[in-house]
């Protein structure tokens, strides 16, 4: 599956954004900021933030207040990768083919770089150029999506407690939506509310993010089990091995597959009012499930 042609161009706006609004490394304390900078760069997709960007795009032609919400949200997801390889947590020495965080700069560089991660994220929402009203929409929406009810911290607590039991298929789409869905749904949800979209426009990118992001995360199962640890950038085959709630232990992967393909149908079809206008979000959309790394 390829990136879709604009992929770059948006990726390339991310990481300049990015650069501007974290702290150097020179800025003391220098230490924290280099574990910062050393994760935020380390090659991730920015999946996040052009989400965001795309469904502002279909409101507005400038999209240029959307990098403050995108990129709150890369530093969310960047903490929540940080914290999720220390020692107590997946224990994991590679991430994006690096060492992870706290092997480059000891437990307590990391723990603390993931902490400023998420308080630079909600310092970066109130600096959106929109008017106030916006910014407490999207602080909600990105804070929710963030915590521990039906949020990314929630399932995170769930998914080590169902580490090591047989977990069913409700559990299972609990940890999906909760840990990982909520948070593309935030990033795309954020992007329309950034750009004046009505509640009704909202409502509908809601169930698309909603869809979509229970479809990537069915994907990174997949991969978890198809691809090497070379191509992933982290250790491959981990959930076998700490016997996590995944879709390809508890529906096989042919089956797997189908539910990823599913879902992204449904996410896609609710873009079908907008036509032309959502035809990057679509492409964003079909690549997130197809996609090998
Ligand atoms: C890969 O994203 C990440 C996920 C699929 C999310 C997994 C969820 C967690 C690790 C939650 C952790 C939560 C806490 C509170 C510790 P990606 O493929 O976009 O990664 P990339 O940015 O490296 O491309
Ligand atoms: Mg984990």
């Amino acid at each position: 599956m390829k990136l879709p042609s604009f992929f770059e161009e948006d990726l390339q706006a991310v990481d300049a954004a990015l650069q501007k609004l974290l702290p150097s490394e020179a800025t003391r304390p220098s230490s924290i900021h280099k574990a910062m900078r050393y994760s935020v760069f380390a090659g991730g997709k920015r999946v996040r933030p052009i989400l965001c960007l795309e469904s502002a795009r279909i409101f507005s032609e400038d999209v240029s207040a959307a990098m403050f919400p995108g990129c709150a949200i890369e530093f969310i997801h960047t903490y929540s990768l940080i914290h999720d390889d220390l020692p107590a947590l997946d224990n994991d020495d590679l991430r994006r083919g690096k060492p992870t965080c706290h092997k480059q700069f000891g437990e307590a560089a990391a723990i603390l770089a993931g902490d400023a991660l998420l308080t630079l994220a909600f310092e970066t929402i109130a600096a959106a150029p929109v008017d106030a009203d916006r910014r407490v929409r999207m602080v909600t929406e990105i804070s929710t999506s963030a915590g521990t009810v039906n949020g990314m911290v929630g399932g995170q607590v769930a998914d080590i407690e169902a580490e090591g039991k047989v977990a069913g298929p409700e559990m299972l789409e609990y940890i999906h939506r909760s840990k990982t869905a909520a948070l593309i749904r935030a990033s795309i949800t954020a992007g329309a509310i950034c750009t004046g979209a009505t509640d009704q426009d909202v409502a509908r990118l809601r169930s698309f993010g909603e869809t979509i992001g229970w479809a990537f995360q069915v994907t990174d199962d997949i991969l978890d089990v198809e691809e090497s640890s070379a191509a992933l950038g982290k250790t491959a085959g981990k959930d076998i091995a700490q016997q996590k709630a995944t879709y390809p232990s508890v529906f096989g992967l042919e089956r797997s597959h189908q539910i990823a393909k599913e879902l992204s149908e449904k996410a896609i079809s609710e873009l079908a009012p907008y036509g032309e206008e959502a035809s990057r979000l679509r492409e964003i959309a079909e690549f997130l499930v197809y996609r090998r790394t």
